[in-house]
């Protein structure tokens, strides 16, 4: 996606040309080809193509020739829908609109440095291509190959997933590639970028990287071949061998066969993650082609970011030893912090989802996948409890001291009651104790009833504060944000009465930049035009989603209703920062600090029921 805004903003295919193409097709005819739409109010309305939906969220607005999931949040023009629904880059996507509308783009004139270096990226990936049909072939033909074709009956790797997954054998050779790719006119340096040969020590020349391993050919959402893994038959050190990172491969940015879940993802609505190439393969054999691998125990932001384009809801199938249980919590934090609905399938000790699938077989693993995960919460008290000792009572401490971040950020009722309920179960606890400390860690007066009213309202209203990037929240930042797409022009009265940082929210001051700069562009280019300087996925969201809005924008005083909420808004996060300082103060004994802070709680209360009753 930021290659689009790179692309676009380059100066050799003009935003007028973009845009040119964009409308020379209606964004419902076009969606209309690959999701069934139904006229509703302002927009047309169907089932998600990028999520697995029963009752339709997949809104298209045709004003404003704009797109958004109010399920999954995938969003944008028709540019973003072909490259999503299609996995294209955004030149592609443009090339592919442009043929379609009949219009030529420019050869662009590229310069000589971009020209080099694509011409390299082409020559690695064909080094790739032909490494890997090198490799598959020997495996497949070769009499050399014969213990590999052995190994891999041995664990019962089928072979049809041979082909599926172009699985290889790299022969006990210092050059067969190299000799191989040397004679189709490839330089053993090249080679050495892509990581498939390396410098001998002692003289010149270079020598194979992979020798006597089966090849596993690591494709990305592309299909394109991009690095390589390399198992050794048995027992040598290391197990595994991983391409280097080169100009094509970095290991945290793949996830090993994606390029064949992305499909069964949106059909099951949800992927599994396992660590393995051997966990991923037996995975597909069985059925279970929504399944990724992470390559080892350190899964990343980047392979998180990557996962979530084609689903937001994922299941850690890890092993179950240390390293695992390490890595799966960490996998939990990154994939919730990116937007995930993660869950942990706990398998049995010992077991990889290899043994497992083939011990217990494809129907208890889906189970254990589907009814027998456990949410993030769940599993980290299953953690605690196995690493606490609870018959002490710092051992309960501690242990309900490891769940209280993530307690503490549920927000809803209902679910938060559910969890407090089982940790007290299982923890042996009593449910008053979880909420007291809940109540005491968010930094609360308990003192009379009104008070604790009081710190409940701001409380909520910080939330709703912090919430307001998250998609499908009408928060006022985003009601402002929509007076701003009708008339961009009151961004300065917004700065000279909000002050200059208007918005709090990341996302919602990138749209306001994006805005901004449309305004300031001759010729003023279309709305649309904005989603190509958004770079943050969060902001690319709600820019659709503001983009498909459905309701109409109060007149009259509704803007100068709504600067006044977020006045208010903002002066009550300052009394929540000080009600929290209060409770420091009355801790620390300091009794004239807490009276003063008192004081300036009181003004600030005083000037919002002032802006309250200005209120329209
Ligand atoms: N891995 C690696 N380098 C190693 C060991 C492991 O890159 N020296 C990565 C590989 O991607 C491997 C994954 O970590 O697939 C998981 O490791 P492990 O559980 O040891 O591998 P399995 O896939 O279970 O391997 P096998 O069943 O073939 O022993
Ligand atoms: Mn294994």
């Amino acid at each position: 996606m930021l290659a689009r805004v790179i692309q676009v903003t380059a100066p050799a295919i003009p935003h007028e040309l973009v845009e040119e193409i964009r409308t020379s097709v209606d964004i419902v005819d076009f969606i209309g080809e690959y999701v069934v739409l139904q006229k509703r109010g302002r927009n047309y309305l169907g089932l998600c193509p990028f999520h697995s939906e029963k009752t339709p969220s997949f809104n298209v607005n045709p004003e404003k020739q704009f797109f958004y999931c109010f399920g999954c949040g995938a969003g944008g023009d028709v540019y973003n829908f072909l490259m999503k629904i299609k996995n294209l880059s955004f030149p592609e996507a443009l090339a592919a609109m442009a043929e379609r509308a009949g219009i030529a783009l420019p050869a662009h004139e590229e310069r000589d440095e971009d020209k080099a270096r694509q011409r390299e990226q082409q020559r690695l990936l064909e080094i790739h291509r032909l490494a890997a049909q090198f490799y598959h072939s020997l495996l497949t033909r070769h009499p050399a190959a014969q213990p590999a074709r052995e190994y891999l009956e041995k664990r019962r790797v089928t072979s049809e997933a041979v082909q599926e997954f172009q699985l290889g054998f790299a022969p006990d050779s210092w050059d067969a590639l190299l000799s191989t790719l040397v004679s189709r006119g490839y330089r053993p340096r090249e080679l050495a970028l892509a990581g498939l040969a390396l410098p001998r020590e002692k003289r010149d020349g270079f020598y194979d990287r992979f020798r006597n391993r089966i090849m596993f050919p690591i494709v990305d959402q592309r299909q394109r071949v991009v690095g390589f893994g390399g198992r050794v038959l048995n027992t040598g050190q290391p197990k595994y061998l991983n391409s280097p990172d080169t100009p094509l491969f970095h290991k945290g940015r793949v996830l090993y066969g994606l390029n064949r879940a992305i499909e069964a993802m949106r059909q099951e609505g949800y992927g599994i993650i396992v660590e393995g190439y051997m966990d991923a393969i037996a995975a597909h054999q069985a059925g279970l082609r929504h399944t990724v691998a992470s390559l080892g125990t350190a899964f990343t932001r980047e392979q998180a970011q990557l996962l979530l384009r084609y689903t937001r809801e994922v299941v850690i199938a890890y092993d179950a030893d240390t390293a695992g249980q390490t890595a799966t919590l960490r996998g939990m934090d990154i994939l919730y912090q990116a937007g995930c609905r993660v869950r942990v399938a706990v398998l049995p000790p010992g077991l990889d989802p290899d043994d497992f699938l083939r011990r217990e077989g494809p129907q208890a693993f889906r189970e254990m996948a589907e009814q027998q995960a456990l949410s993030l919460i769940a599993y980290k008290l299953e953690r605690a409890v196995a690493t606490r000792n609870l018959s002490t009572i710092e051992g309960k401490v501690d242990a309900l001291n490891d769940l209280m971040p993530d307690l503490q950020r549920v927000k809803n009722a209902v679910e938060r009651d559910e969890y407090v309920r089982l940790i007290s179960a299982r923890m042996n606890m009593a449910e008053g104790a979880i909420y007291a400390e809940l109540r005491r860690q968010s930094g609360q007066l308990q003192k009379s009833g009104t008070w604790r009213d009081k710190t409940e309202n701001y409380r909520h209203n910080k939330d709703r504060i912090s919430l307001g990037h998250q998609p499908g929240h009408n928060g006022p930042e985003k009601q402002l944000l929509r007076y701003m797409l009708e008339d961009p022009g009151i961004l300065p009265r917004l700065k000279q009465d909000l002050g200059s940082e208007v918005f709090s929210d990341a996302a919602a001051r990138e749209i306001a930049a994006a805005l901004e700069w449309r305004m300031s562009t001759p010729g003023l280019p279309p709305l649309t035009a904005i989603m190509d300087h958004l770079s943050s996925e969060p902001a690319r969201q709600m820019f659709a989603q503001l983009m498909v809005g459905e309701h109409p924008l109060p007149g009259g005083k509704g803007l100068e209703d709504l600067i006044n909420k977020i006045k208010i808004n903002r002066m009550q996060a300052q009394i929540q920062q000080k009600i929290k300082e209060m409770d420091r103060a009355e801790a620390a004994r300091d009794l004239d600090y807490s009276r003063q802070l008192q004081e300036e709680i009181h003004a600030l209360q005083k000037e919002i029921s002032v802006l309250k009753a200005t209120r329209h």
